[in-house]
């Protein structure tokens, strides 16, 4: 069935100025790295892209190697983007990422110019686009010059593969230095794509005040712990569910354990204040003025339309912030 946007699409969204940018974000994001890949069920993957959409969200933030298998989201995306979205491309921000291992051999992991380059290549013949708008290099790798990579960054600008350029998980020094080096190069730092959750508190020590100063944006990834800060795990592990899964093992049984009697307590604390916890662990990620956008990841349309309804209830009161700092403390 051929897809015609919503017309309200952005009558419910809120869009943030990303840094001291031209360009707005979604305050929640949709990211691809689980349940877009080839092993996913393309109908649901349609299903949520439709409906993010949608619902306002216009950014979808993917990698060379979100799948399984790697490069398999990224077909995702242009298979929908030649059919469904196809009338939408300017209205979407479509980010892609290269520093994590892709294919074999020196040439296809970490900073270097070399893989950068190619893999942004591979990744938009993948996507079946001319340029993505934001291309981030995905993690600092420390044996490649921070200068090497940044020109790598600078130069997809220049060739008119990218728009904008982020980085992913650089520590607040490491900011530092990128930003400057790429301010020098002429292509500024546009977003910081770091894990921030209510159990993941790193970017409180220092990142935020250097993203605050350099004019860079935040767009924060696993916001809701990759499901746990959510009713996910409260009767236990379910099936299909992210701590169950045997490949690409990110969130386990033992951090489901570790957790839970926190995630019990924040579950009360969010119900009396009449939303869930996924609405009220995004509601604390955007308190932050230095966070542009929570960016979720989702298995289905009804906890995308959970996540996305966190902005019609009001920020969180002081109160209540206080609340969930004596359960983080504990
Ligand atoms: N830059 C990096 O290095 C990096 C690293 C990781 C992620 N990311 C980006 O960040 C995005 C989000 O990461 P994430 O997927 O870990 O984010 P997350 O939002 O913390 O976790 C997503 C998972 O939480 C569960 N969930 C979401 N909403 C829910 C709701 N309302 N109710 C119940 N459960 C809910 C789902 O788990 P189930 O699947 O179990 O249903 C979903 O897959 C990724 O897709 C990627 O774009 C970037």
């Amino acid at each position: 069935m051929s897809y015609q946007a919503t017309e309200s699409r952005y009558e419910g969204m809120r869009y943030n100025r990303c840094g001291r940018s031209g360009l707005k974000l979604p305050a929640i994001s949709l990211g691809w790295w689980y349940n877009f890949g080839g092993v996913d069920t393309f109908e649901n993957a349609r299903a949520m892209a439709r409906r993010a959409f949608d619902l306002g969200v216009t950014h979808f933030d993917l990698a060379n190697n979100y799948g399984p298998p790697p490069g398999s989201a990224e077909e995702t995306l242009g298979r929908l983007l030649r059919g469904d979205f196809a009338p939408y491309r300017d209205e979407l921000v479509i980010s892609t990422k290269a520093g994590w291992d892709m294919w074999p051999g020196p040439y296809g992991d970490w900073g270097s110019r070399k893989y950068l380059l190619s893999s942004l290549d591979q990744s938009l013949r993948r996507m079946g686009l001319e340029h993505v708008d934001i291309f981030y290099s995905h993690r600092p790798d420390p044996e490649t010059p921070m200068v090497e990579t940044m020109a790598a960054l600078d130069a997809a600008v220049r060739q008119g593969k990218a728009l904008y350029v982020g980085i992913s998980s650089y520590s607040a020094e490491q900011t530092r230095q990128a930003a400057s080096i790429l301010r020098d190069l002429g292509t500024p730092c546009l977003v910081h794509q770091p894990v921030y959750n209510m159990f993941d508190r790193w970017v409180e020590d220092g990142l935020l005040e250097v993203l605050e100063r350099e004019g860079i944006g935040c767009i924060a990834f696993s916001p809701l712990a990759q499901g746990l800060l959510t009713e996910r795990y409260l009767k236990g592990i379910p099936r299909g569910g992210r701590a169950s899964k045997t490949e690409r093992v990110w969130l386990t049984e033992k951090d489901v354990n570790a957790h839970i009697d926190q995630v019990r307590r924040l579950d009360a604390l969010a119900r009396g204040a009449g939303r869930t916890l996924a609405q009220m662990a995004l509601a604390w990620v955007l308190r932050k003025p230095q966070v542009t956008s929570a960016l979720v990841g989702v298995s289905s349309v009804a906890q995308l339309e959970n996540n996305v309804a966190a902005l019609s209830h009001p920020p969180l009161g002081e109160d209540l912030l206080q609340e969930i700092a004596a359960v983080l403390a504990d």
